[in-house]
């Protein structure tokens, strides 16, 4: 039976192994996936990983803090996908050939669920919040379906930088400051959240006259002030929750070729 892990720490509220094993139910499978703390530092990240792959395992997951030392390890004695390399983050690890090789799925999950509520990015207008991880991670998949970005963030020059990394990539890329969101009138047609803003219980300050027709906060779980927003001006609202179901069918699809029905995602992801 195939083995897969997450590593993470912390790791005991991790979903992954629910969504893996209801995933190979739909397909007949019988898979074993389970959840792997690790002390957070990179040499015990570097243990976890290889006393896994030579005992056997197909697969991990890799979550919080370990997604940037997953990039190093595979940067160091394996090799990256260009998603992980624009990423600068890996989220998923196999073995290939018999080296480590590093994915990440963070960002064509984004773009797999907005799809799959019938969003098509070919030009439209795309402003996205926040210039972290969750952000670097959605650039490459967003601008391979053909969408212009603007990015706005609270720290201009992490924006700036950010555009700057991709600009080989696409002339459609521009930095903002976030506080050009608080006044005058702006439409776009998505808009999305990648701040740590709703996990903080923070708000974000944006103009009554900012309106989208979608607008997709990428944390779930909580209230989202941001989507309040969206919602009294009529747009369609989705949280993060179908990101994370879409991302772990792409890691589940690299692992096993196996391709989960677009009806399990949609199920799942309204869970
Ligand atoms: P992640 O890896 O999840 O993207 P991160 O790298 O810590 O997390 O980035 C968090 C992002 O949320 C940053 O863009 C941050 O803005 P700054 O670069 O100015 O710090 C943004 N952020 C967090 N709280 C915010 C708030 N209350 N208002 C606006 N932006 C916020």
């Amino acid at each position: 039976m195939q083995h897969f892990i997450v590593i993470g720490n912390p790791i005991s509220h991790s979903k992954s192994p629910d969504i893996h094993h209801a995933f190979a139910d739909s397909l007949g499978k019988s898979i074993r996936y389970s959840r792997e703390f690790c002390p957070d530092n990179f040499d015990s990240f570097c243990a976890v990983v290889s006393a896994f792959f030579h005992g056997g395992g197909t697969g991990a997951n890799v979550t919080l803090p370990f997604k940037e030392m997953a990039f190093k390890l595979c940067q160091d004695t394996g090799m990256l996908s260009d998603h992980a390399k624009a990423a600068g983050a890996v989220n998923t690890l196999s073995m290939q050939d018999g080296k480590l090789y590093g994915d990440n799925t963070d960002g064509r999950g984004l773009v797999s669920d907005l799809q799959s509520q019938g969003i098509n990015l070919q030009d439209k207008t795309v402003a996205i919040i926040g210039a972290g991880g969750a952000t670097r991670g959605a650039i490459l998949p967003l601008i391979e379906q053909g969408a212009k970005l603007h990015i706005f963030n609270r720290t201009l020059s992490k924006a700036t930088s950010l555009v700057a990394d991709f600009k080989s990539s696409a002339d459609t890329l521009c930095a903002y400051e976030l506080s050009k969101l608080s006044t005058g009138t702006h439409h776009f047609d998505v808009i999305i959240n990648a701040t740590s803003a709703t996990t903080h219980s923070q708000t974000l300050a944006l103009s009554q006259s900012l309106s989208a027709d979608f607008a997709y906060d990428m944390m779930y779980g909580k209230p989202s002030e941001f989507l309040e927003h969206f919602k009294q001006r009529g747009a369609k609202l989705s949280d993060g929750y179908g990101m994370l179901i879409h991302q772990a069918a792409l890691s589940f699809a690299l692992w096993t070729n196996c391709q989960v029905s677009q009806s399990t995602l949609e199920r799942l992801s309204n869970q």
